[in-house]
């Protein structure tokens, strides 16, 4: 397909199962003001990740990298009564805009973004609850790391979602030298070979161009 034609068809699937949503809208606003990148993921994505927890019950969700809240907000917003979002991000200025949109977007009570690295800010969860689903994207040469934090903080059932496993078909390159796609690739074939996922993969091609999500769930060897 060319560009344009799937760019028309995003847009049309946009409008007819997401529609308009001033809060939505207005925190994608608020962040490109920001001067953050236009990396949220894609309405049908956001709302994927929404019924994804609506579908499994999720009391508590994980995120990992919050940039400007966008995604934050389809997850809070998929929470049942006494439901938490903990989404950690590692820029204090991303945190700070995506407080002002979770705010707006009256689902502040319900989350904690916690501010560091990544790699610093999971162990420290290690005696909270389990999650019951967790969406990693973040910096992509952690996905290792991330993934053997989501089985460790998840619990059997635990679902797991991994943006941009497909960027353009640069992740089918085995000789790629870019370290973001190196990482998402050592990702995949961990949820590949781990015995503690069980994980498949869907393309997707929207408004961000040629991409996907992989999907995993925690099996019964993680505990
Ligand atoms: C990039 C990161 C993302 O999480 C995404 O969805 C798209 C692009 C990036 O770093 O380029
Ligand atoms: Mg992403």
């Amino acid at each position: 397909p060319t560009p344009e034609a799937w760019r028309a068809l995003d847009a049309y699937l946009s409008d007819t199962l997401v529609g308009h949503d001033p809060d939505l809208e207005a925190a994608i606003e608020t962040q490109e003001d920001a001067g953050l990148p236009a990396i949220e993921v894609a309405p049908l994505n956001g709302k994927f990740l929404h019924l994804l927890a609506r579908i499994s019950g999720a009391r508590r969700v994980l995120e990992i990298g919050t940039l400007g809240g966008y995604s934050t907000i389809w997850l809070a917003r998929a929470l049942p009564e006494g439901g938490r979002v903990v989404s950690i991000e590692a820029e204090p200025y991303n945190a700070g805009i995506a407080r002002a949109n979770l705010q707006r977007a009256g689902v502040d009570d319900r989350v904690e973004i916690r501010e560091g690295r990544a790699s610093d800010v999971l162990p420290t969860l290690a005696g909270e609850e389990p999650f019951d689903l967790v969406f990693i994207d973040a910096d992509k040469e952690s996905n290792t790391i991330y993934l053997d934090w989501a089985a460790r903080l998840g619990h059997p059932g635990t679902i797991v979602v991994v943006d941009n496993i497909g960027r353009s078909g640069e992740v089918a390159d085995p000789h790629s030298t870019n370290r973001q796609v190196v990482g998402t690739q050592r990702g995949l074939e961990m949820l590949g070979t781990d015995p503690r996922f069980d994980a498949t993969a869907l393309q997707t091609l929207d408004r961000k161009g040629w991409d996907g999500v992989a999907l995993a769930i925690v099996t019964d060897a993680a505990h």
